[in-house]
């Protein structure tokens, strides 16, 4: 299936994430958007953007071809006791829950397509960095990356790296404006508006973006090198910055946020499936 023969589309959770995905949707498609939540402001925000806004998640499954589940991994098992078993059957469902594994989201999932993704906040302008896995080479898949395309780039990855991706572009977007935030505020100790210095900052990390993706530089330190005067100014901030230890302490960052990431992944997952065999167990 292409994403044009996609008619509709449930996104159960419609947050921050889910709210973001809702609105490239139906900007870029005419594909009709089913949008799940508890509260009446989630609801509104989302029939503000023009989706089917409800609280019955089983309908959206139902009238959807393809379904994200966009809550807090916490919230998964409440969700699963929300939506029929045979719901599921022959929907491709794209989980973007951080730390819950493939395995269990098949084993929750039955005669469901799963793939698991891990996008970014930058989605709400169509340009995430998304990770998903994991490629089954099928018509599902193309349809997944087709459907991913619409909130940014794509990225087909080993399920062993998303904890990683997790810690580097899924919470990147926070990491980035913290960064940005600091050197503005020197721009303001050193004399300049606040506004000015931020604006001058964004444009920076734009151009400079551009530069590196269009592959003028072929690594970060060229770049820095070609900026970098002797006796000048930048040498001056670089070692500023290399005393303070800023290089290492970003690369610990990463490594910190995707070892949490695991953590998360290894607590939910079992809970998440304690209560699935609970439920199966009940049931049987
Ligand atoms: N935020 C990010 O940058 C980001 C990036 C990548 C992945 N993710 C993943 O995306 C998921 C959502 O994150 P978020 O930041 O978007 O959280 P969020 O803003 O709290 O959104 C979660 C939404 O799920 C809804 N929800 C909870 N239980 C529900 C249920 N039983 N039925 C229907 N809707 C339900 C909530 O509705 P109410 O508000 O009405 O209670 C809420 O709007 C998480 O699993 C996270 O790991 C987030």
């Amino acid at each position: 299936m292409t994403l044009e023969g996609l008619s509709s589309v449930a996104i159960l959770g419609a947050g921050k994430i889910g709210g973001a995905f809702v609105r490239q949707i139906l900007q870029k498609t005419g594909i009709r958007v089913y949008a799940t939540g508890r509260r009446v402001e989630t609801l509104r925000g989302a029939e503000s953007l023009g989706a089917v806004a409800t609280r019955d998640n089983d309908e959206a499954v139902r009238r959807s071809e393809l379904v994200v589940i966009a809550v807090k991994p916490y919230h998964f098992p409440q969700l699963l006791s929300e939506v029929k078993q045979e719901s599921w059957k022959g929907k491709i469902v794209v989980s973007l829950m951080a730390g819950v594994k493939l395995a269990t989201l098949r084993a929750a999932l039955h005669g469901a397509k799963v793939f698991r993704a891990m996008p970014n906040l930058n989605a709400y302008v169509g340009k995430s960095s998304t990770a998903v896995s994991e490629n089954l080479y099928d018509d599902a898949s193309r349809t997944v990356e087709e459907f991913l395309g619409l909130f940014g780039q794509v990225y087909w990855v080993p399920e062993e790296y998303l904890d990683v991706w997790t810690g580097l572009a899924g919470s990147g977007p926070a990491f980035i404006a913290e960064v940005l935030d600091a050197l503005a505020m020197g721009a303001v100790a050193a004399g300049m508006p606040r506004e000015l210095s931020y604006k001058a900052v964004l444009d920076v990390l734009e151009g400079t973006a551009i530069l590196l993706k269009n592959g003028f530089y072929q690594h970060p330190a060229m770049l820095r090198d070609d900026v970098t005067t002797p006796a000048g100014t930048t040498i001056r901030g670089l070692m500023v910055l290399e005393s303070g230890g800023v290089k290492a302490t970003l690369m610990k960052v990463i490594e910190a946020a995707a070892r949490r990431s695991r953590e998360i992944g290894n607590e939910i997952d079992s809970r998440i499936r304690e209560k699935i065999n609970s439920r199966i167990g009940h049931t049987a």
